[in-house]
Formats: structure tokens, C-alpha cells, sequence
């Protein structure tokens, strides 16, 4: 069943949904951006079941307890670097969409929320990045998941999800 979509401005790590996703590096050991709030707020324990979780390639995704999250499960998640476009890019951010969608179904979420996946340090362009994202979770099928929200940091992105949710519907 196709989940709702919907936008939102707000900061991921104060959403009270079933899992919030990480735009993490390979090493799953935390970072800046959204990594970082989301390490900040979860507690260190965090960290220590990423440990063990021995990194995680590009594309893929890794699930752990939300620990002080409101959220409660984490899905960490490596997009890809934007290196021009003929790298794969768009397919390996795809993954990252789906894979994480797949762990969220498969754990019961009923409600996920995405970061812009690669939009920040990984510089991938948000208006090539959110139509891939909005197409992935779109096409996704899971039988848990009845709503995903594309969780804006800015009014810039919020305004390209919205106008292309509308355009999805
Ligand atoms: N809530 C929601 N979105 C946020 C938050 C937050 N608290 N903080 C940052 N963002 C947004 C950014 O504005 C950007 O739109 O998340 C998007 C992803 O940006 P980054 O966090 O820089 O992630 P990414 O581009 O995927 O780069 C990943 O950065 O932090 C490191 O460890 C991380 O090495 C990895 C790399």
C-alpha cells in the first residue's frame, strides 16, 4: 500500500514518529548535520550499538534503537557524495530511500520521517535529490508504513517537497 506523503519544517530529532532516518557516513560513528543531531539527542548509547554494527556501504541501511529520541527506532542510512551525476548517484540515493523504507516495514513502523538525504555535506542538489526521493517512497509497497514525511530543514526545501507532493498526487 502506497503511504501517505507529507512535507515538513521542523527539526527530525523533536518528531515523536515510529523511526527517523540518519543521513550518515560509512562508519556509522556519527558526524555533523543531521548525524550529529541525532547522536546529540539520542545519548551515547547510540553510538555504542553503532559500534557494533561495523559501518554500513553507500545505499545501504542499518536500524538501531531511538535510545532518548522521542523516535523509536533510528535508521542510519549513507547517500551518496554528488560528484557531477554520472556516478551512479541517482540510483544509490534511491536505495537509500528504499532500504530504508524496507527496515522500517519490516520492523512495523507505521510512521517514518526522512531527512534530504546527501542535500547538506554530501552536496548532492536538492532539486535532483527530492525528485528520486519523492519517486522512491512513492513506489515503495510495505504493508506497516502508512505515512513517510520529508522532514525540511529549510523553507527552500520544504517549498520544492510541497510543490512536488502536489504534483504526485
Ligand atoms: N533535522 C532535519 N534536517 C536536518 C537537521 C535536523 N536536525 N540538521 C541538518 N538537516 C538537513 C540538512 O540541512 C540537509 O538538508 O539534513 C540534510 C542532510 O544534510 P547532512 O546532514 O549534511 O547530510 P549529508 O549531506 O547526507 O552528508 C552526510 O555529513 O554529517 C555528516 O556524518 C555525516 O559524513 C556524513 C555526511
Amino acid at each position: 500500500m502506497r503511504p501517505a506523503l507529507r512535507a515538513v519544517r521542523v527539526d527530525i530529532t523533536t518528531l515523536a514518529v515510529d523511526a527517523i532516518v540518519n543521513a550518515a557516513n560509512a562508519s556509522l560513528l556519527g558526524g555533523g548535520g543531521v548525524d550529529g543531531a541525532i547522536h546529540r539527542a539520542a545519548g551515547p548509547q547510540l553510538l555504542a550499538e553503532c559500534r557494533a554494527l561495523g559501518g554500513c556501504p553507500t545505499g545501504q541501511a542499518r536500524i538501531t534503537a531511538g535510545y532518548r529520541l522521542p523516535a523509536r527506532y533510528v535508521i542510519h542510512t549513507v547517500g551518496p557524495v554528488w560528484r557531477g551525476g554520472g556516478d551512479g548517484e541517482a540510483a544509490l540515493l534511491a536505495d537509500c530511500y528504499r532500504n530504508s523504507l524496507a527496515l522500517a516495514d519490516a520492523a512495523g513502523c507505521a510512521s517514518v520521517a526522512f531527512p534530504s538525504i546527501s542535500t547538506g555535506v554530501y552536496g548532492y542538489p536538492l532539486a535532483l535529490a527530492a525528485p528520486v526521493a519523492v519517486a522512491s517512497v512513492a513506489g515503495s509497497s510495505g504493508r506497516a508504513v502508512r505515512e513517510v514525511l520529508f522532514c525540511c530543514f529549510s523553507v527552500a526545501d520544504l517549498q520544492c517537497y510541497e510543490a512536488l507532493l502536489a504534483g504526485a498526487e
